[in-house]
């Protein structure tokens, strides 16, 4: 017999109303969970996990036919995504969709097969998930008691850093966030291991990374005891010029505890003349900090070598992994060429972590630097090395430098492009500046300002520019593993074209 929906109705109502008090009796709220729980059920994990995953195939495989950048005015996003912390949560996978359409597309697209700009990375996937992996295990690369696996692949890969640069054995060191936390750490040891002076002097070139200042003030330096060395036309620091400012900085009192020089400036890519400053800072007993963010992993090709000939005479070396070694955001590394001056100028007692001390064995990373909680960085670079392996790496970092190479020949070739530094690693400086129209600077100058915006707003490409001692250049830097020589011939044909345009609108 078939009994009548509103009895069954309501007779279900009652039921699950007595269902309802009794979770509530024991705490829970009407859905089942006790009001502070914040896990999910091992269903709902794996469809978030497939759902967030299916987004980042999807943006990663289709990223070379999008635009190279995306972005919004504050007052657009404010409305969209402002307001105060919801009291009731909404649906994960809502949550995950907003944060996928409304969120992260509006951000330049680093990995872009035509990103150019500033220095830009292009991840692995097993770099990708590897960060994914160290959140899920809860990973803390503090000291060896709290995490010993990844302990000891910090181990690993910063020893694979110190052969790259040459290092004797007594070299190491640590993960950091970025270039710019290496630099600070490298200051502070270089300080320490100067005695800590009352009036500390770091010297570094007029084409140094914003970073070094700022390490200097944080190490204690003042800001008139910061010495800009000039560069000579090839955007090299004057060893003389140095020379000449050391003296100088003794003669007043003051103490000269380190000299930064570039491995890879990020404006042309150019290197200091390393075995010259090496050779001076050795006399002198002065630190010296080579800055190779930038272009320290192009140490992994013979090319690379070549170029950054000396580097294992620095007493430090900070390089970024996620610049040209092909790993998510943050992965920054300083390898000393003693290490034991890191834990000189960092390691703190603490009553609270008596129980991590395990003696020389076992190295403690957060003795190392600023940080105690720590993310597990070695992790991304172990596993994508591990999975494509070194000959796969080495061939990516040399296809920068090869396309580089192409693009100044492509520019020499130009009767309308003109280079406008030497080519250094994979940076590419360059205007238009068509042969025989005898434009002045600053037509120059608005031309390519016009270039520029219009290679951004048309969605084309994206580079950004630099100013060569007062002039303003083009700039690409080429480092994309999926970059082809195609991505940088569309965009150089593009400028030239574009630059014509501007200077027939003049
Ligand atoms: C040469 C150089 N040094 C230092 C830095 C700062 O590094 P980070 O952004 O990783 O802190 C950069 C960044 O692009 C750089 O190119």
């Amino acid at each position: 017999m078939l009994e009548d929906p509103g009895v069954v109705q309501v007779a279900a109502m009652s039921s699950r109303r007595s269902r309802d008090i009794a979770k509530c009796d024991r705490g829970l709220t009407m859905d089942g969970t006790a009001p502070g729980d914040l896990t999910m059920t091992p269903q709902a994990m794996r469809q978030l996990a497939a759902k967030a995953t299916e987004a980042l195939v999807e943006r990663i495989t289709g990223l070379g036919n999008e635009k190279a950048w995306d972005g919004e005015f504050r007052n657009v996003l404010e409305g969209q995504l402002g307001g105060p912390p919801p009291e009731a949560g909404l649906p994960a996978e809502d949550v995950l969709a907003l944060a996928v359409q409304e969120v992260l597309p509006f951000a330049a697209r680093l990995d872009h097969p035509r990103f150019f700009g500033f220095v830009p990375s292009s991840p692995t996937w097993p770099g990708v998930i590897a960060d994914f992996l160290a959140a899920g295990f809860n990973i803390n690369s503090c000291t060896w008691l709290v995490s010993s696996g990844t302990g000891q692949l910090e181990l690993v890969v910063t020893d694979w850093m110190r052969r790259w640069i040459g290092y004797p054995e007594t070299g190491g060191g640590l993960l950091t966030s970025g270039g710019s936390a290496a630099s600070v750490e490298a200051i502070v040891a270089a300080r320490e291991a100067a005695g800590h002076p009352d009036r500390p002097v770091v010297y570094m070139s007029d084409q140094s990374h914003g970073a070094l200042k700022r390490a200097a003030l944080i190490a204690g330096a003042r800001r008139d005891h910061i010495r800009v060395v000039p560069s000579d036309a090839n955007f090299r620091m004057d060893v003389r010029e140095l020379a000449r400012q050391v003296a100088r900085d003794r003669d007043d009192g003051l103490q000269p505890v380190a000299v930064c020089v570039n491995a890879g400036t990020a404006s042309t890519g150019s290197i200091d003349p390393l075995p010259a400053i090496a050779d001076f800072c050795e006399q002198e007993g002065i630190w010296l900090h080579a800055d190779a963010a930038y272009g320290g992993f192009a140490l992994v090709t013979e090319r690379g070598q070549e170029l950054l000939d000396g580097i294992d005479r620095a007493d430090s070396v900070g390089l970024d992994a996620h610049k040209w070694f092909f790993q998510p955001y943050e992965a920054g590394a300083l390898i000393l060429k003693d290490k034991k001056h890191l834990e000189d100028a960092f390691a703190i007692g603490n009553d609270v972590l008596q129980d991590t001390v395990w003696g020389k064995n076992h190295p403690n990373f957060a003795d190392r630097g600023q940080q105690l909680s720590r993310q597990a960085r070695a992790l991304k670079i172990w596993m994508s090395v591990r999975t494509f392996g070194m000959a796969r790496f080495r061939a990516a970092v040399q296809n920068g430098l090869d396309l580089a190479h192409r693009a100044a020949a492509y520019v020499d070739d130009s009767p309308v492009l003109e280079l406008m530094a030497p080519v250094s690693l994979g940076i590419v400086c360059f205007r238009v500046n068509p042969a025989g129209r005898d434009c002045s600077e600053e037509t120059l100058e608005k031309i390519n300002r016009t270039v520029l915006a219009r290679v951004f707003w048309d969605d084309l490409a994206f580079f950004s520019s630099t100013s060569l001692k007062g002039v303003f250049s083009l700039r690409m830097c080429i480092l994309n593993h999926t970059t082809t020589w195609d991505d940088v011939r569309r965009t150089l044909e593009a400028s030239s074209d574009l630059g014509e345009e501007a200077l027939a609108d003049l």
